[in-house]
This record gives structure tokens, C-alpha cells and sequence, in this order.
């Protein structure tokens, strides 16, 4: 009996096996905490922001976006409060020089200050600002210190007012952005989960003041089901609220969705109520006025409240890879064909939706598929696949999770049929050619996650 069970070291190979995430500098000897995504990787990423773009901004009315800069005054972190307070506390190991977030290592050793891996003396904890610093213009002194920025969320607040009166936004509305965040981070580990570049996904929803609390639980609510959409399997998420030592420095109440990820049940998404902490700072350090002006109510002033989604994109990419994956026993031949490794994506989300593979070569079938392929293509991603015997071709696409496989066999010729399988069942259809886009518009709108076989 194969051991199927998902391994982190079997989603690492297969990401890389079939270019969905390499090691950044592979050929220099890597870099710790950054990644590259592959040809599929990319798609994937791309796919997963559109699907979370959609929900937020195109299903909610009263949710626009934003694309803020990367890099930002260093006020604004002065002011958000993560040159003071954004830092991991930090011990070094004096023998091995190993380095550990001192909250991550058992207590036993942090109190007796002995290292977990050698046993060798740590130094004193101290706190360790995870923000990446660089230097703006030519000259590298103080004067010109900017951030990378750790969070997407401040570009939204700092743009606040810009956005609200550009577009004549009334309270309760939100923004959302998707983009890169980048923290020194001081343990990197567990492939793309925590690395020191990634993408956040992040919507801040700004509400009066004493509504803040339904409007929390109102995006706990949407954010669930988003996941449920996505077609991950529920039983692998869970809630855990922040006690008061866990909450971060701006928030007033926090829950975490998390996945059960090879290592155990991990972070994936957090819903903030970041009270009015983030534009009363904003307001007091930049000397500008943030209040809204409620022009229905007697022109009420207040600053908002912000409830904030918080969803890492890199993330969700490795919780996706994660919980598509299975290894499945399909035939019982007694050779390596019995076996399928399938990535069961959402076809919303699958990097590649419809691959075109003639049965043969020959007599005209490469042709007829290259012709079919160039019609599907205004409508899906697709990829063409003539090498090799037809069950091969079949596996290769499941081990990227295409969901639907397009073959042009004979009688595709005679009546213009081709056969359509469907990568979780396996089952193959016939359908006529005009329809196919149609058809492969219709499975992707009622797909449902089929039951694990496993
Ligand atoms: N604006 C709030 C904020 O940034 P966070 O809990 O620090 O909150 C939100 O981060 C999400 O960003 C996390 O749930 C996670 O998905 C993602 N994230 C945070 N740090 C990360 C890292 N080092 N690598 C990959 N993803 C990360």
C-alpha cells in the first residue's frame, strides 16, 4: 500500500517538477526567503487574483481598488506604528550561530537560554524590526531612508480620502489591493509559506464608528465563504481568535482562518477590526484632516472605523497546491501507471483550463487539434500536446490540475465531435465542436468538488 499521504516535500518537487514555484538564484545556490513562480505558478497566481479581485471589488458594489507604490514616505510608518512596534523578538545561538524567533522555541530552552538545536548557549532576546530598509536617491545616508513596505494596508489609508472623494464614496465602502510585501523575516521556512518577499490581498472597509462590530462579523462571514467558492475542503479550515497577547498593536479584535497545511494548522488569513488606530495616526502625523464628512446625517465628522481582510496571495497559492493535491490508485495493472498524481484546482483557478491533444500525429488529427486549439484560445488558457502515448498525456495534465482534456481522434474528422475528459471523474464526453466552448463555459460554472477517493 503507497504512502499518499501530502508531504511538503512532495509539494515542493512537484512545484518544481512541473514549473509552478523554483528557488530564486537556483543556479547561484538559492536565496532564503524568495521564490520565482514557473510558467504554471504564474498562471495559477494570476488566476487566484482575479477569482479574490472579482469577489471583492466586482460582487460588492461599495468596494473599488487601488494600486498603491511600493514605496512610501518613511512617515507613514512612523505613523502606523511599525518602525516602534513591527519586530519578532530574536536569540542567537553563540556555538552553532543559529538564529530563532525566540517565541518559536520551546520555553524550557529560552528560559535555561540553551540552544534547541546544539545545546549551546543563546544570547539575550532582543527585538529585531522586520521592515527592509533602502535608501532613496544617490546618497546613502539617513536622509533618504525609505521601507519596503511590510503591508499593502497603508497605501490603501494613506489614499483614503483621495479615493472617497474621486470616486464620492459614502461610509460603509471599502478598498482593496493586491501587491507585494516584503519583511525580514527571520525564519524562513515551510517553502513559499513565510518568505521575506511575497503578495498580500487586502481589502480595508471603512465604517462609522458602533457599527464596526456587525460589520466585522459580516466580512468573518464572507471571507469563509469565499473559500467554500474556491472549492477547498472545509474541513480543513478553522477559525482562531487573537487572545490579548497575540493581537498586533493596531487591532482591537482579530481572527485568523487557517488551513491545515502539511505541518499542522497554520495561518492564512486575518480579518482585523483595526478600530480608528490607523487614520487618527494618519490624521495627528500628517497634520491633514481624515475625518468623513457624512453629508446624509447633518455633515456628522468622524474617523472611520477599518475592518480589514487580510489574505496573503503567495499564501493561498501553497494552500491551494496543498489541498488539490492527490496521489490516486486508478488501474491495477501492477506498473506505475496504476498510480495518478492530480492537482483538483477549481477550473477558475487552474492555471491551464482546456488541453488540446490529438490522438495521433498523423492524418490530419495534428492539424484539426491545432485549428480546434486556435478557436478555444480566445476564450481559455490552453495548451497543445501531440508527444507521446495518450494515457501519458492524460497524467501529465493532471499533475498540473488541467481540468478538461480535448481529444481529436478519427471520428473528430468524419462529424466533428472530439471527446472532452474531465480530469476528477476521469469520464470522457463527446461533443460537437461548435458547442465546445459553450460546453466548457457550462462545467466550469456548475463545478462542484468531486469526493476525495482517498
Ligand atoms: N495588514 C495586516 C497584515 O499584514 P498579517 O497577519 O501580518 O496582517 C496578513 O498578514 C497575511 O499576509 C497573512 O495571513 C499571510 O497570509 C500573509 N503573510 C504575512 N507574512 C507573510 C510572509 N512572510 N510570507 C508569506 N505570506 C505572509
Amino acid at each position: 500500500m503507497a504512502d499518499t499521504t501530502v508531504t511538503m516535500d512532495k509539494i515542493v518537487s512537484l512545484a518544481k517538477r512541473r514549473g509552478f514555484v523554483f528557488q530564486s538564484s537556483e543556479i547561484y545556490g538559492g536565496l532564503s526567503g524568495a521564490w520565482d513562480y514557473g510558467p504554471q505558478g504564474i498562471e495559477l497566481k494570476n488566476r487566484i487574483a482575479r477569482f479574490w479581485w472579482k469577489e471583492m471589488t466586482q460582487l460588492h458594489d461599495n468596494i473599488v481598488g487601488i494600486d498603491a507604490a511600493i514605496l512610501m514616505h518613511p512617515r507613514v510608518w512612523e505613523a502606523s506604528g511599525h518602525v516602534e512596534n513591527f519586530t519578532d523578538p530574536l536569540v542567537d545561538c553563540k556555538k552553532c550561530k543559529t538564529r530563532f524567533r525566540a517565541d518559536q522555541i520551546p520555553p524550557e530552552n529560552l528560559a535555561a537560554r540553551k540552544c534547541p538545536e546544539c545545546g549551546g548557549e543563546l544570547t539575550e532576546t532582543r527585538k529585531f524590526n522586520l521592515m527592509f530598509k533602502t535608501t532613496l536617491g544617490p546618497v546613502e545616508d539617513e536622509s533618504g531612508l525609505v521601507y519596503l513596505r511590510p503591508e499593502t494596508a497603508q497605501g490603501i489609508y494613506v489614499n483614503f480620502k483621495n479615493v472617497q472623494q474621486s470616486n464620492r464614496m459614502k461610509i460603509p465602502f471599502g478598498i482593496a489591493q493586491i501587491g507585494k510585501a516584503f519583511r525580514n523575516e527571520i525564519v524562513t521556512k515551510n517553502f513559499i509559506f513565510r518568505t521575506c518577499e511575497f503578495e498580500q490581498m487586502e481589502m480595508q472597509f471603512f465604517v462609522k464608528p458602533g457599527t464596526d462590530e456587525e460589520w466585522f462579523e459580516y466580512w468573518r462571514d464572507q471571507r469563509w465563504n469565499y473559500y467554500r467558492k474556491l472549492g477547498i475542503d472545509m474541513n480543513k479550515l478553522r477559525w482562531h481568535r487573537h487572545g490579548p497577547d497575540e493581537l498586533a498593536h493596531y487591532a482591537k479584535d482579530a481572527y485568523d482562518i487557517e488551513f491545515e497545511f502539511p505541518m499542522g494548522f497554520k495561518e492564512l488569513e486575518g480579518v482585523h477590526n483595526r478600530s480608528n488606530y490607523d487614520l487618527s495616526r494618519h490624521q495627528q502625523y500628517s497634520g491633514k484632516d481624515l475625518q468623513y464628512i457624512d453629508q446624509d446625517n447633518g455633515n456628522e465628522r468622524y474617523i472611520p472605523f477599518i475592518i480589514e481582510t487580510s489574505a496573503g496571495l503567495t499564501r493561498q497559492l501553497l494552500m491551494l497546491l496543498c489541498d488539490a493535491y492527490e496521489e490516486q490508485k486508478v488501474a491495477d495493472k501492477g506498473n506505475e501507471d496504476d498510480w495518478r498524481t492530480v492537482l483538483h484546482f477549481h477550473p477558475d483557478v487552474a492555471p491551464i483550463t482546456a488541453a488540446v491533444l490529438p490522438l495521433m500525429k498523423k492524418d490530419g488529427l495534428a492539424e484539426l487539434a491545432q485549428d480546434i486549439r486556435a478557436e478555444l484560445k480566445e476564450d481559455f488558457v490552453t495548451d497543445y500536446d501531440q508527444a507521446g502515448a495518450i494515457g501519458r498525456r492524460y497524467r501529465r495534465q493532471d499533475e498540473i490540475g488541467t481540468p478538461f482534456c480535448v481529444t481529436i481522434d478519427y471520428q473528430s474528422k468524419e462529424d466533428g465531435t472530439v471527446t472532452v475528459r474531465d480530469r476528477d471523474t476521469m469520464l470522457q464526453e463527446r461533443v460537437s465542436r461548435s458547442h465546445l466552448s459553450e460546453y466548457i463555459r457550462a462545467k466550469i460554472k456548475s463545478y462542484k468538488r468531486a469526493e476525495r477517493i482517498s
